[in-house]
């Protein structure tokens, strides 16, 4: 149940506080990415602040108190921190059901390390059960989802507008055998802004909060 759930999404929001050195953090989005950002108020004293990936996120750490930066001033990140949708064994994800999924992937892409939060309900074999997300600028929206149809997907605009003014079409119906192919191919629709696939670039340490305890594995 919820309750359950919530308190394995603390345990691994509290095991990612051991990889917060210094500097400044990249930050995600989403319900476990609250629990690191609650958290991580605690040692706020180490840090020089954070990047956030949305706008909620940028709300929340100034709500605690923690500088949020420009990504622009910033050089590099050792870290970023995010859950996901779905994860598999080589740490490909499946993200944006939140629906920041374009600057989640701007903020890692700086980051060195990756590092994905979740809870066991989250681990899946292959990606695809839970809709993919596809930001897209509104005018192209029924030319990219007649592509999306020809990539075997069923794209259902969401109700929604993202933190960059777009929309999400999400794509139910896919099994993504290959999600370093598949992520590339809808990259390269016209109008396209960003897909939820994290393939090209997989996450580096997946914490994995199960009822036994954190797991850790890497990449
Ligand atoms: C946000 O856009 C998503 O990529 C989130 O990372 C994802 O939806 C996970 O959210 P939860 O931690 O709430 O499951």
């Amino acid at each position: 149940d919820k309750a359950q759930q919530d308190a394995l999404k603390l345990e691994v929001a509290k095991a990612a506080i051991t990889y917060v050195k210094d500097g400044i953090i990249g930050v995600g989005t989403g319900s476990t990415a609250n629990f690191f950002i609650d958290e991580l108020a605690k040692v706020k004293h180490k840090i020089e602040g954070a990047v956030a990936s949305s706008e909620a996120t940028a709300q929340r750490l100034r709500n605690h108190g923690i500088e949020v930066f420009d990504l622009n001033s910033v050089d590099s990140l050792d870290i970023y921190v995010d859950g996901a949708d779905e994860i598999t064994e080589h740490l490909h994800m499946l993200k944006g059901g939140g629906g920041a999924l374009t600057r989640e992937k701007i903020v890692a892409a700086v980051a060195k390390s990756f590092i994905c939060i979740c809870d066991e309900s989250k681990y899946v074999p292959v990606l695809g059960k839970f809709p993919l997300p596809v930001e897209v600028l509104s005018m192209a929206r029924s030319q990219v989802a007649r592509e999306l149809v020809k990539l075997g997907g069923q794209p259902k605009l969401r109700d929604f507008t993202t933190d960059n003014g777009n929309i999400i079409l999400d794509v139910h119906g896919l099994t993504i055998s290959d999600p370093i192919e598949l992520e590339t191919k809808i990259n390269q629709i016209v109008g396209v802004v960003t897909n939820g696939l994290f393939a090209s670039r997989p996450a580096n340490v997946l914490l994995l909060a199960t009822p036994n305890g954190v797991k850790t594995l890497t990449k």
